[in-house]
């Protein structure tokens, strides 16, 4: 049981004492407002002791009130000049902490910049998708069947071999880094519904090793057309349209006879460059031709009702010739100052 209080001398000096004692220890702003309710509120000892007056015999309640009367006005004296001491040394942390030197050399943050070649493929994307191409995305872990045999490469083509192509382990599983975005074409009409016009920039993979003209990944766009009287007029229309808009007006096209195992008849694709650095020129800009008729009979059409053309180039090779890049180590090595010289494009 509490002993209840008596209103004396002492125990208003004692409770006088040990609330200075705590309003002196407090040593932070915010430590000493929480003592406030305790030390100087209602539930205080000092208030306490206060509400004992009323009971006391008349003749002695003026002289315990003074009593009382000066030890609350001490306190809260005391409580008051400590809070603003407090207060002060709290604001001056603060401004200290929130210090800010108007006079220090700025933080430069350097900005990013898109890679030239994903501009590139944005840029080719766009071509198309003004004359109404849709763009296709093809898995870079390929099937040997989409990548070789669906494209009419013989089992025994060197591109099969282990020295040109990265077959991922277990080779039973038959499954490789696509050489080349051509088997988008395969997907594009196994999934797609006729006339179709699809475009399909992507990675691609050789096992070449990183020099100055090659490395083991990089960058074609496939462009595939499937429709009925398509003929190699359409093909050359449309590669002489993407050759403008690429290199200027000027720009024109060549079609030399060539081979691939996907396209009959097939073709060399170079492309006039006027701007060339070092003068006009004729420039080896990628593959073409109309699709093989056994590729459109390995994905069920009938080569006597459709045709198709494709073609197929290097988004790297592009990227070096126009715009005058000459070691693709500056391609990978992923150097903002690089980028940042192609602009900073969103
Ligand atoms: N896939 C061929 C290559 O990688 C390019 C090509 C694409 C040729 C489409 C003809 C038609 O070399």
């Amino acid at each position: 049981m509490r002993v209840p209080l008596e209103l004396n001398q002492q125990t208003v000096a004692k409770a006088l004492a040990e609330a200075l004692a705590e309003v002196n220890a407090a040593d932070s702003f915010a430590q000493l407002k929480a003592l406030k309710s305790t030390l100087v509120g209602e539930s205080s000892t000092l208030s306490k002791l206060n509400a004992l007056i009323k009971d006391l015999p008349a003749d002695q309640k003026a002289e315990a009130g003074k009593l009382v009367g000066s030890a609350r006005a001490e306190l809260n004296a005391v409580f008051t000049r400590r809070e603003s001491e407090l207060e002060a040394i709290a604001l001056d942390q603060q401004l200290e902490a929130e210090k800010v030197d108007m006079t220090a050399a700025p933080v430069s943050i350097r900005q990013g910049a898109r890679h030239p070649l994903s501009l590139l493929m944005d840029q080719i994307s766009d071509v198309f998708v003004g004359m109404g191409w849709e763009i296709a995305d093809g898995p870079e872990l390929e099937n040997e069947w989409f990548n070789f045999d669906a494209l009419n490469f013989h089992p025994d083509h060197p591109a099969r071999a282990m020295q040109d192509t990265f077959f991922v382990s277990p080779v039973e599983n038959h499954l490789l880094l696509r050489t080349h975005t051509s088997p988008v074409q395969v997907r594009s009409i196994l999934e797609r519904e006729l006339p179709l016009y699809v475009l399909c920039p992507g990675r691609v993979f050789r096992t070449d090793e990183l020099d100055a003209t090659h490395t083991p990944v990089f960058h074609q766009v496939e462009g595939i057309a499937v429709d009925k009287g398509l003929t190699m007029a359409d093909l050359k229309g449309t590669l002489e349209h993407f050759a403008r808009v690429m290199f200027g007006p000027e720009a024109k096209i060549r079609l030399r006879p060539s081979f691939f195992p996907f396209t009959e008849p097939s073709a060399e694709l170079d492309v006039w460059h006027a701007a060339a650095k070092g003068g006009p020129r004729w420039v080896e800009w990628g593959g073409c031709g109309m699709v093989n008729p056994n590729v459109l009979l390995a994905a069920g059409i009938d080569p006597e009702v459709y045709s198709g053309f494709a073609f197929g180039m290097g988004i790297e090779r592009t990227l070096m010739f126009r715009n005058g890049v000459r070691d693709m180590h500056d391609m990978v090595e992923a150097d903002v100052r690089f980028s940042a010289q192609f602009g900073s494009v969103i």
